[in-house]
């Protein structure tokens, strides 16, 4: 009795205590590609090992993208002990392979497994071999494992991943865990302390509407991202052909301000210089991985015409201005009112407290105008502000435009001020993106 009172203590110490995720990874969010969005299924040992040439000929790797990750369909079937087996005709060498290649070329290696007992794909999925498919992607050297939900049926996901991520815990390699449940059971709520990323939607396809329906539900997620643990609208489409350049700048620049994963999912062997400039633009990748891990918030919602504010270190910050509509706009920016905006919450909006601006639309508040919009011929106006939203940055130091030198993103090129208000114009589907870098 004695014995089995130990043998409980203990196991409830090892699982109580030491099983947890891995800390110290993914600190800014992930930069990678994944084989989903360009080939599905049509995956193999030559295209992936040609992807990681890729990566570093490209320079991708020279800005910061590091995880190859290949998505559904490496996988066929499991062996009379259970064990997973890589499909021989894509990938003759196995996965150690691969990843061994990968490793060469400094990078990381990914792979993709579902949480059910099978894969979107009809493959076999990890339900009752978490642990025996965890120690083998720790055999093969993975560094990142995407794990999906389908085949789950009634099992609750919360456990599901838990499970999962107890068993990389114990197979004792660090593997960056990337939970992608669609979102269903919200779990930014609960995921935090399980995975270091979580899909918050479903499926991104490769369309202006697709990419900007989920945009629109990252809104109140804000608060749930942070250094190691990141909401995932999904990835890149930057590359695929389904939207206008104009398009996938607003996507890349948006899944930047949002700290999103970026994880490209075009051919970058074959990339145009527009697809590149995009996806190299160090600028506003540097957004993306700013240390502080901040997740922008919507300051502005004009419903088609919104402005959105991402809190970096060094109290500097990022706005962005985006037009969702099919018109183009001319907006008169006040860059003296938008130096004050703060940058210190991390709630729904994160603008709360004295001296916020009132939510759009709030009764009886006149709105603040940091940009008014006005139809192309129509002359832009600009109402008296009804008192900055002045507020401190972090750190508590009261910062104006004096404070910093504002440089377009995208121009690259400091702005030069004769007025502190100017009128911008904006393509249908565009953004313009600013740092206000301290002084
Ligand atoms: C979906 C997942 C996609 C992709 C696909 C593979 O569930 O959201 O990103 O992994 O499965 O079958």
């Amino acid at each position: 009795m004695k014995k089995l009172v130990l043998i409980v203590a203990v196991a409830f110490l090892f699982f109580g205590v030491f099983a947890q995720k891995f800390e110290k990874l993914v600190k800014t969010p992930p930069m990678g590609w994944n084989s989903w969005n360009k080939y599905q299924c049509n995956v193999s040992e030559v295209l992936i090992m040609g992807m990681a040439d890729a990566m570093v000929s490209s320079g991708m790797k020279d800005v910061g993208y590091e995880y190859i990750v290949i998505d559904d369909c490496w996988q066929i079937s499991r062996d009379e002990n259970g064990n997973i087996v890589p499909d021989k005709d894509r990938f003759p060498h196995g996965m150690k392979y691969i990843a061994d290649y990968v490793h060469s070329k400094g990078l990381k290696f990914g792979i993709y497994s579902s949480a059910g007992t099978v894969t979107c794909q009809k493959r076999p999925g990890g339900f009752g071999h978490e642990y025996q498919d965890a120690l083998y992607y720790a055999k093969c050297g993975v560094d990142y494992l995407k794990y999906d939900w389908c085949g789950s049926s009634s099992q609750d996901a919360k456990s599901s991943y838990t499970n999962m991520r107890d068993a990389l815990y114990t197979a004792g390699r660090p593997i960056v865990f990337s939970i992608c449940e669609w979102g269903s059971s919200k779990p930014w709520e609960w995921a935090g302390t399980v995975g270091n990323l979580w899909r918050t939607t479903g499926d991104i396809s490769d369309s202006w509407n697709s990419m900007i329906g989920i945009f629109d539900k990252q809104k109140d997620l804000a608060r749930y991202a942070g250094p190691g643990k990141w909401n995932d609208p999904d990835m890149l489409e930057v590359g695929n052909g389904g939207m206008t350049t104009e398009e996938y700048r607003t996507h890349f620049s948006l899944w930047c301000m949002l700290a999103s994963p970026l994880i490209a999912g075009n051919d970058i062997q074959n990339m145009t210089p527009e697809t590149k400039s995009i996806l190299l633009n160090k600028e506003i990748i540097a957004i993306n991985q700013d240390t502080l891990g901040r997740q922008a918030t919507c300051y502005r919602d004009n419903v088609d015409y919104q402005i959105w504010v991402k809190g970096l270190s060094n109290n500097e910050k990022a706005i962005c201005l985006l037009n969702k509509s099919d018109e183009k706009k001319t907006v008169l920016v006040d860059f003296a009112l938008l130096a004050q905006v703060r940058t210190g919450g991390r709630g729904f909006g994160g603008f709360g407290g004295p001296g916020a601006p009132a939510a759009p639309g709030t009764p009886g508040t006149p709105a603040i105008p940091v940009a008014s919009t006005a139809t192309v011929g129509a002359p832009a106006t600009q109402a008296a502000p009804a008192g900055p939203p002045v507020g401190f940055q972090r750190g508590g130091t009261p910062l104006t435009l004096a404070n910093y030198t504002v440089r377009d993103i995208w121009d690259h090129k400091d702005l030069v001020f004769k007025e502190t208000s100017i009128y911008v114009d904006m393509p249908p589907h565009s953004v313009k993106v600013y740092r206000f870098i301290k002084k």
